[in-house]
């Protein structure tokens, strides 16, 4: 008997532990700040109104499409019983921020915002200062993503035959439907 409490002792002081280590590790991670936050600074004509082409773009839809009567169909052939804006099966593909701890979600973070700048840039809570923004090797330090020559095999992690209305992926044709750039 008595033994046998000792060891619940032994084993809740080691759970204990073990949360908090788990907590520190979580406070280190940077949150999604949600497209409202990097839309403050990238809608301008001069920076090259990012935002705007976000907008006009399938990817600011991708969670909404979840909730078509035509993803529904798609789920059900699945064999997917819920909903497919809650099922992670879609979810992986068309938005970002289901499957994260929801301290790391900023005020201004909406799933509903589906395929997003931080998506494919990084939760931004570390880069998104001014100071750091402005300069490309701490932003990336600070967690800023890019891609560059890597960008095909990015765009391929989602647009391949996993999806299942999968289209024939054009990397270079697609990038110029959805390109960003800063003017020169
Ligand atoms: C306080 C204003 C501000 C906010 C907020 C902001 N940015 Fe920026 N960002 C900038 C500025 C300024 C630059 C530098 C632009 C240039 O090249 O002239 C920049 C550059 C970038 C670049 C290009 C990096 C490179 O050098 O290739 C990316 C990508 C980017 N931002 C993404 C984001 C994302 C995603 C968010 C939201 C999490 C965000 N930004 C929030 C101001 C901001
Ligand atoms: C996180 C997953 C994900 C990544 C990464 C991703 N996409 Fe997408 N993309 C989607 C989804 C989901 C849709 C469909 C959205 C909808 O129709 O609601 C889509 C749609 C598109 C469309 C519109 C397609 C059409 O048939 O009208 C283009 C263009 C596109 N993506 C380009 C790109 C490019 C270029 C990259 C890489 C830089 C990329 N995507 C990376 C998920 C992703
Ligand atoms: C589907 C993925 C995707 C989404 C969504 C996305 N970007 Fe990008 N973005 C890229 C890629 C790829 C590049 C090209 C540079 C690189 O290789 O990362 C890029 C480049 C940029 C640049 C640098 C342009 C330059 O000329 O140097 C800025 C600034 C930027 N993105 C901001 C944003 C902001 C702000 C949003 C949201 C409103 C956003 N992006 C949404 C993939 C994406
Ligand atoms: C591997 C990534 C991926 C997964 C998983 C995924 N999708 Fe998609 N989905 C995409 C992409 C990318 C597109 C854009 C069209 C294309 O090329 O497939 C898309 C487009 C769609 C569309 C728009 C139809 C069209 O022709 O453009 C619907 C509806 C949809 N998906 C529903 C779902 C549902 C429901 C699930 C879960 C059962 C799901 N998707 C899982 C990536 C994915």
């Amino acid at each position: 008997m008595k033994g046998k409490q000792i060891m619940l002792l032994v084993g809740a002081v080691l759970t204990l532990c073990l949360l908090t280590i788990v907590n520190l590790g979580a406070q280190e991670k940077n949150s999604y700040e949600g497209v409202a936050v990097c839309g403050m600074c990238h809608k301008s004509a001069k920076q090259g109104e990012q935002l705007k082409i976000w907008q006009g773009s399938k990817h600011a839809q991708a969670f909404k499409t979840l909730q078509t009567a035509e993803a529904k169909e798609i789920a059900k052939k699945q064999g997917l019983t819920g909903d497919p804006e809650k099922e992670e099966a879609c979810l992986r593909c068309h938005a970002t921020g289901h499957n994260v701890d929801a301290a790391l979600l900023g005020k201004k973070f909406s799933i509903e915002d589906g395929v997003q700048c931080e998506t494919c840039h990084g939760p931004g809570s570390g880069y998104k200062s001014m100071k750091v923004m402005k300069d490309q090797k701490a932003s990336i330090a600070a967690g800023l993503i890019v891609h560059g020559d890597n960008m095909g095999e990015y765009c391929a992690t989602c647009h391949n035959a996993e999806s299942p209305t999968y289209k024939e992926f054009d990397t270079a044709a697609r990038w110029e439907e959805i390109k960003h750039p800063v003017p020169k």
